[in-house]
This record gives C-alpha cells, sequence and structure tokens, in this order.
C-alpha cells in the first residue's frame, strides 16, 4: 500500500512521509463478506483494524441470544484497539454488514506506533472519549426514554451522522433495517415497525427503495426537547 494512501485516514492526518511510510511498511490488507464474522467477542485480541470500505456493525448477545447492537462504523473509521490497549479479550463482536476491506496493524507494532506518535495517540483518545460519551447517552435514553423517545433519538443520531438536507424539508438517510433499529434501540421488530408506520402515516417519515426521508422540522424539534 502507497504511504499516501495513510494520509486519508484522520488519525494519520498529521504525520510526515517518513511516518507514513513506517505505518504502511507494517499494515496489511483483509478483506471481509458481507455477514462474516472480523472478530467474536471474548477471544484474544491481537490485530488493529481501520476501514478502507464497506461497514461494520458492533454487537454483543444477550443470555437469550439476542443481539444488541453498540454502533456501527464505515469508512475512516477503526476498531479493535481496546483488547491491545488494556490485554483483555475483545469486549464484542465486530460483524461486516457489508462487503469489507480493512487495513490490519499487529499488537507490537499498533502499540510502538502509539508510543512514537502522540498525534496519534491524542486522537485515538478522542475518539474513545466520543465512544463513552456515545455509549452514555444510549445508557441515559434506555434509563429514561420510552420506546418512541428512543426511536426518535436513533433517526437524530443517524441525521447528525449522514443526512442530506434536501430542498422539501427533509433530511435523507440510508434505511437501517428494522431488526437493526430494534436491536440498537432494545425493542422488537415488530413495535418498530408499528412506530414507524405511525410515523409514516404523520409525514414525518417517507420510505423509498434504499433511503428513508426524516422531516427536518420534527428532528429540530426532538433535538429542543431533549
Ligand atoms: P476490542 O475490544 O479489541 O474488540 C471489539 C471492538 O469493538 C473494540 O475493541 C472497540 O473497537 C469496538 N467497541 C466495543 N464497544 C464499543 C462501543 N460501545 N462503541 C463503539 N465501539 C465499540
Amino acid at each position: 500500500m502507497h504511504p499516501a494512501f495513510f494520509r486519508k485516514f484522520l488519525l494519520f492526518a498529521e504525520l510526515d512521509d517518513r511516518e507514513l511510510a513506517a505505518i504502511a511498511a507494517v499494515a496489511k490488507p483483509r478483506r471481509y463478506a458481507k455477514d462474516e464474522v472480523v472478530f467474536h467477542a471474548d477471544e484474544a485480541g491481537d490485530v488493529f483494524c481501520l476501514i478502507r470500505e464497506g461497514r461494520v456493525k458492533v454487537t454483543m448477545t444477550s443470555p437469550e441470544g439476542k443481539e444488541i447492537i453498540l454502533s456501527t462504523m464505515g469508512p475512516g473509521d477503526f476498531f479493535g484497539e481496546m483488547s491491545l490497549i488494556d490485554n483483555e479479550p475483545r469486549s464484542a463482536s465486530v460483524i461486516a454488514t457489508e462487503r469489507l476491506d480493512l487495513v490490519t496493524i499487529w499488537r507490537t507494532d499498533f502499540l510502538q506506533i502509539l508510543s512514537e506518535n502522540f498525534s496519534i495517540t491524542r486522537k485515538l483518545l478522542a475518539v474513545l472519549s466520543r465512544r463513552l460519551r456515545e455509549a452514555s447517552a444510549r445508557i441515559e435514553s434506555l434509563a429514561t426514554m420510552d420506546v418512541y423517545g428512543r426511536l426518535a433519538r436513533y433517526f437524530l443520531d443517524l441525521a447528525a451522522q449522514q443526512g442530506k438536507i434536501l430542498d422539501n424539508g427533509y433530511v435523507s438517510v440510508v434505511r437501517p433495517t428494522h431488526q437493526s433499529i430494534a436491536n440498537t434501540i432494545g425493542t422488537s421488530r415488530e413495535t418498530v415497525s408499528r412506530l414507524i408506520h405511525d410515523l409514516m402515516k404523520q409525514n414525518l417519515l417517507l420510505s423509498e427503495g434504499k433511503t428513508i426521508y426524516l422531516k427536518k422540522d420534527a428532528l429540530e424539534q426532538f433535538r429542543a426537547e431533549l
């Protein structure tokens, strides 16, 4: 892989050519098909992963076998850092939800890169802080909101991450499956389908092919009430 390729990752944005070449020398590509498991929770971890193309979901399984989605990630995001930093087993499973193209770095190389480049360490800590904030917000909404509120918050977060504002008063996002929404907000697929049907009846949400459209005013009003 060409060193300049690594500059696209925010984590490496401040490195000079020599430092990028050092990363390129130890990084290896890995590919996964849709639905393939990259890591299983609880297994030993020895590699750090950056997403070049595709998406993953980070999941845990409840004692009854239900999937809980902790997060989803896409191009430019990274995962697998926790086991390398704390020497504990993988904290969650990571599963490809699309064809996945990764860049991987082995434990010893990763730890050496962190010790030599404070700019990378600081960016990594910033991302870990953001993930902790998101997890706290999730705990708050599970503890204080009903399922309708959690669904509204889910759409608000989705719109903030990837929404495109359109002229007609709606924000478009890629349509997640009802099952994956349910597994993210801690409810059943049937409940998600029923609530989405209600939102559609009120024209707060429109669905077309792989896209859904969320009414911008309603999102803003919900954000103001949070
Ligand atoms: P690791 O524990 O090595 O393997 C699983 C990875 O999933 C973990 O590193 C993190 O990169 C990622 N991960 C675990 N929990 C969360 C979470 N709550 N939010 C986002 N990412 C997570």
